[in-house]
């Protein structure tokens, strides 16, 4: 099978970059989202990421312009699923939420279709099982810049075919990226790991060891991080990662407990950058 159209659903943080990656690797692509605001904002964010492509000498004008026309959007679920070869979702991380969207996408997407999760942690056997193609259910979780980050990590659940991870590798090696492939477990690799990281740095935070700047300071200067803690979180949204933590904690247990930090500032709004403020401020423009 030939990827033509690829669909993502949800224009949040992940999603827009995901479509972004998409049209430039040649796909024709759908981004679909039940929030008009979200899209409209999705666009203006993928326009301004061609454009600094262009500046920046890393992508070629008529590649932009071809990436450009590749591109729709639309709020109708219907309308991204019925011509997609392979749909990619990128809705909030909740189970629930991602269960009722594959038995949906089952009913609309044609039967030949790829039926993709970029969930962080969740089970995507779970998602598989509301589906009557349980063999062409596989994780791609990419991260975050979508545009900037190299890996995709792809997700093997329990009846993935070996025909969809190859598909999915080869689909992530179009959109320029490097896969790793994983068995399914909760969290994977990378979240399991970078989960622990960031819920120890708001205990030692909760505790008063060091400053949170300091904090993201000492991760990268000694042990080289390319980000701290702190500034990755506030990237991530502290919702998102509550929400990772929660079910890693349910799932593998006590060392995953949230710190009750998180726990403050997500029920404070203070959501990261994406709500002006996380750990540090993001003043308007910033
Ligand atoms: N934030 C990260 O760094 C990161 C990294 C890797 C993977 N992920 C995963 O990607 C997924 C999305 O995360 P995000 O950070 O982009 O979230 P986000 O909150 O930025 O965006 C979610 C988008 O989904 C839309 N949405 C909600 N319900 C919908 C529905 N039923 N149909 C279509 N759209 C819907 C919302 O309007 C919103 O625009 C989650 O599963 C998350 O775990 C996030």
């Amino acid at each position: 099978m030939t990827v033509h159209t690829v669909a993502v659903l949800g224009a949040g943080l992940m999603g827009r970059g995901i479509a972004y990656v998409s049209a430039i690797g040649g796909y024709r692509t759908i981004l679909q989202d039940t929030s008009d605001a979200a899209l409209d904002q999705a666009s203006a964010e993928i326009s301004a990421l061609l454009e600094k492509g262009i500046a920046t000498g890393k992508v070629k004008g008529e590649d932009a312009a071809a990436a450009h026309k590749r591109l729709t959007t639309c709020t109708r679920l219907e309308e991204a699923a019925r011509e997609a070869d392979l749909v990619i979702e990128a809705v909030p991380e909740q189970i629930a939420l991602k269960v009722e969207l594959f038995g949906t996408l089952d009913r609309l997407a044609p039967v030949h279709a790829i039926l993709a999760s970029n969930t962080s942690s969740l089970s995507i056997t779970e998602m598989a099982a509301a589906t009557s193609r349980p063999a062409q259910v596989v994780g791609m979780h990419f991260f975050n810049p979508v545009h900037r980050m190299r890996l995709l990590e792809i997700v093997r659940a329990l009846e993935t075919s070996e025909a969809t991870l190859a598909l999915a590798a080869e689909v992530g090696g179009r959109m320029g990226k490097e896969c790793v492939v994983v068995r399914e477990s909760p969290g994977f690799v990378t979240s399991r790991i970078n989960a622990m990281i960031g819920n120890e740095a708001f205990y030692m935070l909760q505790e008063g060891i060091a400053s949170a700047a300091d904090i993201d300071r000492a991760l990268k200067l000694g042990l080289n991080h390319p980000m701290g803690p702190f500034e990755l979180v506030d990237l991530v949204g502290l919702d998102t990662r509550l929400a990772i933590l929660k079910f890693l904690h349910r799932t593998l247990g006590e060392k995953f407990r949230p710190c009750p930090l998180i726990e403050q500032y997500v029920a404070a709004g203070r959501l990261g950058r994406k709500s002006g403020r996380g750990v540090f401020d993001y003043p308007a423009g910033s």
